[in-house]
Formats: structure tokens, C-alpha cells, sequence
């Protein structure tokens, strides 16, 4: 490699990196990799890559008809940032052979698409999905508060919850149901993302107010989104699924109340009115019972919970709940623990907690759960 080749080279690495999508013509671009790919130094294939990233970063120079997405043929549309990163491999690469393997995945990853059977990711071009969070600690700063997300209902959760799970485990089309839908905190993200989804709550002022809101999130891939006002433990699944022509759901989400920290009703037949740990339990069973017959073999069960304070000791309610649904034979596939972003009103009550934990030699609770089951029985 000559030194001029070199200096470009650095040049091109503190360039900074864009996160626009880059629409290509997909032919042509296929055909200068395969050129590139052909040719038979180390050197040459990495000049070559240069030329390539420098149309890609300035949009110029584009002798190939690379860009010109007018002229006949497919487009493909990539990540610019990753593209430009899978340059700079191709270009750091010791051995012909090593540039050649890089060159070949990128080519794949524009010619072809990987699925799996639970989700949209297209595994050729994981890099680009880096909004998807593979780690088991979620420390999330921010509520998204965009579009139909007000964040109005105390004891709701973040959206970015049913969003990762929505991602993760089910397809566009795919159907959806929560069982503690509360302010609709599910069915908007189900909107948001092409997704079908059904939710259940007991309240009817709340549910009333959850169809208003999730009503006024966009609807762009004309999805079915329905919430039911009923006590989840005795809705007839079967029936409301069988109203929309199918008698199976590929997400289960459970939101329940954590026992009695927030009462959400009067009634008898909220969970947050059970009068002990046990009966608390023995209702969220039956809710369990009611609907998982109605998540297909295969797919994920997301339930999301945290733990209580009773009479100075620590209740590990979630761990409690988590036992209650591996008893009937669920697989347990990961335990998320994630914090309690921070609200003006809970940052009020900061000192007040911290001088009450002194006291009590008690921990403030920043962290609930995310358990994630499969089905893997009929
Ligand atoms: C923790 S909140 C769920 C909040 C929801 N994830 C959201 O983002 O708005 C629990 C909800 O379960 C509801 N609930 C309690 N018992 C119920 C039952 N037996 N059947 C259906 N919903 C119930 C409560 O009214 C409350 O709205």
C-alpha cells in the first residue's frame, strides 16, 4: 500500500459518521463489489474499496451509476453508518482472502434476506438493528413520550418495554395481547409497528380512556387493536379471538399490578386488591391459566414486574410470579432488570427515601423485572 493510499485512509476514518439510510441501485452495486471481489491484489481490492466508500460518504464521483436509483432494476436501501463500517473492515483486512469473506457477507446482506421465525430481523444485516437491546440490564434514561404516548396513567409502563419485545418476538401482522393493557401502552406500540393487538382492563373508566388514546396514534399498516373491558382472569379469549378469525397470539405481555403498591379500583376482582400475598398469587395464576392456552408453541410470554416492601421485609413478588408461571411449564428465557427512570415527583421524594432507608436499613427500589418465557408445550 503506498503512502498516498494510506493517507486517504485516515482521512476517511475521522469522517464522521451519518445515520441516514442511503438508497442504492442495487445492480450496479452488486456489480462493482463482484469486480472488486475479482480483482487479484490485496492492494487493488482495497483502492477499489476506497473509491467505493468516497462515492458513498460524498455522494460523487459516481461513475458506476451507483446512486442512480432512476435507472433500471431493484434499490436497495442501507444504513449509511454500517455500510461505511463494513468499508473500513474490508479496508483494515490482512489478507486478500479476509476482504474477499467481508466483500462476499456485504453482498449477501444487499441480495438477500435472513429471518427467523419470531421476528422481521433480517440477520444479514443485524448491524443495523443496534436500537435492539440483547443485554440483560436496561438502564433507560427517558420515557418515550411521542405520539399517543402521554405517560397520563400512574403505575403504566415505559414504551420502550412493549417496544423491544414487539421487535423481538413477532412479525409484522403478528398478534398481540395483554391481559393489564391499562392506558394502552401495548396497542399504541402495536399501531406504531404493524401489529395486531388485543388488550385487556378491568377498570372501565381506564379502558374507555385507553381506546380514546391509542385511537389517536397512527395506524399506517391498518392493524386490528381492541381493548376489552373484563376481568382477565374469566374473558372468553376464545371468543374475542374467534371474532377476528384466529384462535392464537405470538406475544403474551403481562403488566400486572404489584400487588397492593398502587390500588387500581375498588373491585374485588383486581389483582391489586387481593387481601394477602396468596391470593394475590392464586389470581395472577388464573390469569395466566386464562390466556396462555391462546399463545402459540413457540413464541414469548413477556412479563413485567417488581418487587414490594411488606411490614419491613422485602416481598420478591416477581420471583414469586415467575415461579407461578414455570410451574406450569414455561421456559424460562432471560430475567431483565430494569431501573426506574427518574421522575420530577420521585426526585422530589429523593431525600426522604434515602433518610427513611437509613433509618429502616432498608434499599429504595430503582429496578423492576422483565421475565421472558416460551411456550414450548401445546
Ligand atoms: C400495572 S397496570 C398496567 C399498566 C399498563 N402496562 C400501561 O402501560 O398502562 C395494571 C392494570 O391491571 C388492571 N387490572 C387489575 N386487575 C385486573 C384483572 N383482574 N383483569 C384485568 N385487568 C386488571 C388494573 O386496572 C391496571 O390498569
Amino acid at each position: 500500500m503506498n503512502n498516498v493510499h494510506k493517507q486517504t485512509l485516515k482521512n476517511f476514518k475521522s469522517e464522521p459518521f451519518t445515520y441516514r439510510t442511503i438508497i442504492l441501485n442495487k445492480e450496479k452495486f452488486v456489480q462493482v463489489l463482484d469486480e472488486i471481489n475479482d480483482l487479484n491484489s490485496l492492494d487493488s481490492l482495497k483502492n477499489q474499496t476506497i473509491e467505493l466508500k468516497e462515492i458513498i460518504t460524498h455522494l460523487k464521483n459516481d461513475r458506476e451509476g451507483i446512486l442512480n436509483i432512476d435507472a433500471n432494476g431493484d434499490t436497495v436501501s442501507l444504513r449509511r453508518d454500517i455500510l461505511i463500517s463494513e468499508f473500513e473492515q474490508i479496508l483494515e483486512s490482512q489478507t486478500i482472502e479476509r476482504a474477499r469473506y467481508y466483500l462476499y457477507r456485504l453482498k449477501k446482506g444487499v441480495i438477500k434476506i435472513k429471518t427467523g421465525k419470531i421476528n422481521d430481523i433480517n440477520l444479514l444485516r443485524w448491524k443495523e438493528y443496534d436500537e435492539i437491546i440483547t443485554d440483560s440490564l436496561w438502564v433507560l434514561e427517558k420515557r418515550d413520550t411521542s405520539g399517543a404516548h402521554l405517560g397520563w396513567y400512574w403505575g403504566n409502563f415505559i414504551p420502550q418495554i412493549p417496544h423491544q419485545m414487539i421487535l423481538r418476538y413477532t412479525k409484522k401482522g403478528d398478534w398481540v395481547l395483554d391481559t393489564f393493557v391499562g392506558s394502552g401502552t401495548t396497542l399504541i406500540e402495536c399501531r406504531r409497528l404493524g401489529r395486531n393487538g388485543i388488550g385487556i382492563e378491568l377498570n372501565p373508566e381506564v379502558a374507555q380512556k385507553a381506546k380514546e388514546l391509542i385511537m389517536k396514534e397512527q395506524n399506517k399498516d391498518g392493524v386490528i387493536t381492541e381493548v376489552v373491558n373484563h376481568d382477565s382472569r374469566t374473558v372468553d379469549l376464545k371468543a374475542i379471538l374467534g371474532e377476528h378469525g384466529i384462535s392464537q397470539v405470538q406475544l403474551l405481555v403481562m403488566h400486572p399490578p404489584y400487588h397492593d403498591i398502587i390500588k387500581f379500583s375498588k373491585s374485588e376482582k383486581d389483582l391489586s386488591n387481593a387481601k394477602t400475598t396468596e391470593e394475590f398469587l392464586k389470581m395472577f395464576g388464573e390469569v395466566v391459566d386464562n390466556a396462555t392456552p391462546f399463545l402459540e408453541r413457540g413464541r414469548y410470554f413477556a412479563l413485567v414486574i417488581g418487587d414490594k416492601y411488606s411490614n419491613g421485609e422485602w416481598i420478591p413478588l416477581s420471583f414469586y410470579c415467575m415461579n407461578e408461571v414455570l410451574k406450569k411449564g414455561y421456559l424460562l428465557k432471560g430475567i431483565i432488570v430494569k431501573n426506574f427512570e427518574e421522575t420530577r415527583a420521585k426526585r422530589n421524594q429523593k431525600e426522604l427515601w434515602r433518610y427513611r432507608a437509613l433509618v429502616g436499613g432498608f434499599y429504595v427500589f430503582k429496578h423492576e423485572y422483565i421475565f421472558l418465557f416460551k411456550k414450548v408445550k401445546k
